[in-house]
């Protein structure tokens, strides 16, 4: 008989043969900035997490840096929409202070901004709309704008999140032609047309007022095409490639780290982390164990990167 059970005899034994372990390192906490002053607004449906107004940002800052959190993502939410995002790439945008202000107060933390226009245009979409059309090389200028635009602010990472055709060459050469040439790019590579994205949508105020993003955002249902996505980003100048959302597709995780050898990011979403709370609050699951489940299935599954809401939480976890 094989005695698997024989290197599960003792909390000793186990993390002797430990395959996989967790570290505050892989966690990336995203955080909505909101125009305007004196503001910290919950988002219903995600409990723990705010919309903070630049001013707010202080308290904020200084819990991520106590739970050990180095890196975090930016979504901004700007005071005025319109139909070409110009907020997006306006350098006085609250996105781009947003950054400025963090870059002054926590110099050390590694600042990943979200580049899409769908929290800045007037009909939520992620590119310009001409009739019911979302636009794909028409969006190319202004994501690269957008990317120049939070980059002169200082973020570290620049992170296409539209899933337009094109936009990480475009990026790519616009950050080198401004002086940007050491500043990665995080491709949302294959990012799903998901229904776990919902949360987010309240929190980051960014809705399609009609249609979806079916015609943009991937089918669920496609493996390769989701290992084109990944390879076409890096040969257009992606340094790290993301697979979104976490749960559904962590066989995708799995093939894109093994096929690229780049490092591999996977977004926990909104809806994800929103399932967890749900059922944490209903005292139907152990919040912390689960949690801790779910990052260390996602580090298995070949992520070396972990976008997650329970970040806090699960470095104050990973500490005990
Ligand atoms: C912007 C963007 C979205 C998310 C990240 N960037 C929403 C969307 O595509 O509708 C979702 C993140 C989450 O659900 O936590 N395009």
């Amino acid at each position: 008989m094989q005695r698997m059970r024989r290197l599960r005899v003792s909390e000793t034994m186990r993390s002797l043969v430990r395959e996989t372990s967790v570290d505050i390192s892989d966690l990336v906490y995203p955080i909505f900035v909101i125009e305007g002053a004196g503001i910290k607004n919950p988002i219903e449906s995600m409990p723990g997490i705010y919309q903070y107004s630049i001013d707010r940002l202080e308290g904020e800052l200084n819990r991520i840096k106590n739970a050990g959190i180095t890196a975090i993502l930016i979504f901004g939410i700007p005071g005025r929409k319109d139909e070409i995002a110009s907020e997006a790439y306006n350098d006085e945008g609250v996105t781009q202070r947003a950054i400025r202000f963090i870059k002054r107060a926590a110099p050390e933390l590694l600042v990943i901004a979200d580049v899409c226009l769908c929290e800045y245009t007037s009909h939520g979409h992620c590119g310009l709309v001409r009739g019911d059309e979302v636009l794909n090389d028409e969006t190319l200028p202004l994501l690269s704008k957008m990317a120049v635009s939070v980059a002169r602010a200082g973020a570290d990472v620049i992170a296409p999140s539209d899933m337009m055709d094109g936009r990480v060459r475009a990026i790519r050469s616009a950050l080198d032609e401004n002086g940007f040439s050491c500043r990665a790019i995080m491709a949302y590579s294959a990012k799903f047309a998901s229904s776990f994205y919902g949360p987010f949508r309240d929190a980051a105020q960014s809705a399609p007022q009609f249609g979806d993003r079916k015609t943009y955002q991937m089918d669920p249902a496609n493996r390769k095409e989701a290992l084109r996505e990944c390879m076409q980003d890096i040969e257009e100048g992606a340094d790290l490639i993301m697979i979104k959302p976490a749960m559904s597709y962590l066989d995708l995780v799995r093939e894109a780290a093994d096929l690229t050898g780049y490092p591999v990011a996977v977004y926990n979403v909104s809806g994800e982390y929103a399932m967890v709370k749900a059922a944490a609050a209903n005292g139907w699951i152990d919040e912390k164990r689960v949690v801790l489940e779910m990052l260390t299935g996602m580090k298995r599954a070949g992520a070396k990167i972990i976008i997650t809401y329970h970040a806090l939480d699960a470095a104050e976890w990973l500490k005990e």
